[in-house]
């Protein structure tokens, strides 16, 4: 094992044995490489006359660039063209963890770690397999997903995947399949992995506070008893709450530093809570119980992660970080961003309406949805993908068929005035095919 590794190994070890234990394999010997980070540091001090130690060309001081690239950009090159860190630009990083403080009031007073960039939260996915899963680990997760889960983790990670149903017959959380799901699992490994995704896609459900509780709860439970837990929170959709008595603060808030045993990752990204999806900006940030000096033990596991992001990427475009730096430190964009809200809030009001027209009920159930960008029909008695086909060949509708049951519609890209006429034209497809020879 490299000694770098060894010693961030050492680090958290001392800080708590149980996250070391829940390393991968991959997450033991990763190490940030010293070299040429601190040879260059040295010689930016020292080196008067020539510094010949930057991976990149410079002119004038400043790296060099065409005037048809800096014709598109604003930015100074060193902001937009040059490297940023593997570890994020360190004002985004600060910046983001404030920001994360304000929306998340629980978590004052408990330490996390500074979040680590990534190339959004697809990326962050990867690395977080990287440093935490080895291969036939198993990852628990509701039977309603977001289907790039699958290639992250089974496909490239060789990580089992397990399901539990994300409802209960009522209609909320499934609490007690969720805890079923966690006690089997504790039965078989010593260390459980799970991804909780909410608002979550496809169906655009967020717990209740009450729920959200019982969830922790759960966690916290099965570390008690012995269980290592690393808890994947997936905030993609972070901050489109459209119902009263839901979760407004990411699970991460009540997980974090909440036991030893328990490891919380929070995955968030301006990608969708900004409207940025192909600036790939996300983060991944810590939430655990250190002894002692937990900036030591974060900043360990910040460089291991960082390394993972070297060895992959390498960094994250410095224009987008530097665009969404200059957003997140302007001075409108509280009012940019609660206008937006609005928006998406309008539509999903309208949605509700339009849904609890009582003419749908015979062609589809509606699952319970009060948060994010989707929401899904449990179709009654036509096929899902073809009712897709048919409604995008006869009518020019697309959706998205999920096994044979369910449709998610993207209400997130559907203007609040054109909703009614959508889920009428959806109907008509359900009744063409209803009518169908066959049915
Ligand atoms: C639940 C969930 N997580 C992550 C992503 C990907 O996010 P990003 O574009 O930041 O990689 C998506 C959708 O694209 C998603 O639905």
């Amino acid at each position: 094992m490299n000694p770098i590794a060894e010693e961030l190994n050492e680090i958290i070890l001392e800080a708590n044995p149980h996250i070391h234990e829940m390393l991968s394999i991959k997450g033991k010997n990763l190490y940030f490489p010293r070299g040429i980070l601190s040879q260059g540091a040295e010689a930016k001090e020292k080196a008067f006359k020539y510094n010949a130690t930057i991976g990149i060309a410079t002119e004038n001081g400043v790296p060099m660039h065409l005037p048809s690239i800096m014709s598109y950009i604003t930015l100074s090159p060193a902001d937009s063209l040059n490297y940023a860190p593997s570890f994020g630009k360190p004002e985004l990083r600060k910046r983001w963890k404030e920001m994360m403080l304000a929306k998340n009031p629980s978590l004052a007073g408990k330490q996390i770690s500074l979040p680590v960039v990534t190339n959004a939260i697809t990326h962050g996915l990867s690395v977080t397999a990287e440093m935490w899963l080895d291969e036939n680990d198993v990852i628990l997760l509701p039977d309603k997903i977001w289907g790039n889960y699958t290639l992250v983790f089974t496909v490239l990670h060789g990580v089992k995947i397990e399901h539990y149903p994300l409802f209960s017959s009522q209609g909320g959380f499934n609490l007690s399949a969720f805890e079923k799901a966690l006690k089997a699992q504790a039965g078989q490994t010593e260390k459980l992995a799970l991804i909780l995704n909410f608002p979550n896609n496809p169906t655009g459900y967020t717990p209740t506070e009450a729920e959200g509780k019982g969830i922790a709860e759960i966690i916290l439970n099965t570390a008690e008893k012995g269980s290592n837990v690393v808890v994947i929170l997936d905030d993609a959709y972070f901050g489109l709450f459209y119902d009263e008595h839901i979760m407004r603060e990411s699970l991460f808030a009540s997980l974090a530093g909440a036991h030893p045993r328990v490891m919380a990752i929070k995955l968030d990204a301006a990608t969708k809570e900004i409207y940025v999806w192909g600036l790939r900006v996300g983060f991944i940030t810590y939430g655990t119980a250190c002894k002692g000096n937990a900036d030591e033990a974060y900043g360990a596991l910040e460089k291991k992660t960082a390394g993972a992001v070297r060895g992959t990427v390498s960094n994250s475009p410095h224009l987008s970080q530097s665009i969404v730096l200059g957003a997140l430190n302007s001075e409108t964009y509280g009012a940019e961003k609660e206008e937006k809200y609005q928006v998406m809030l309008k539509r999903a009001e309208r949605l509700r309406a339009v849904l609890s027209n009582e003419k749908y009920r015979d062609a589809w159930d509606v699952y319970p949805f009060n948060s994010g960008y989707f929401m899904c029909l449990r179709l009654k008695d036509v096929d899902a993908e073809e009712l897709r086909v048919h409604l995008l060949d006869k009518y020019g509708v697309g959706a998205i068929s999920l096994g044979s049951t369910d449709l998610r519609v993207a209400f997130s890209c559907v203007e609040e005035g054109d909703i009614q006429e959508l889920f009428d034209l959806i109907h008509q497809g359900v009744q063409d095919l209803q009518g169908a020879p066959g049915w």
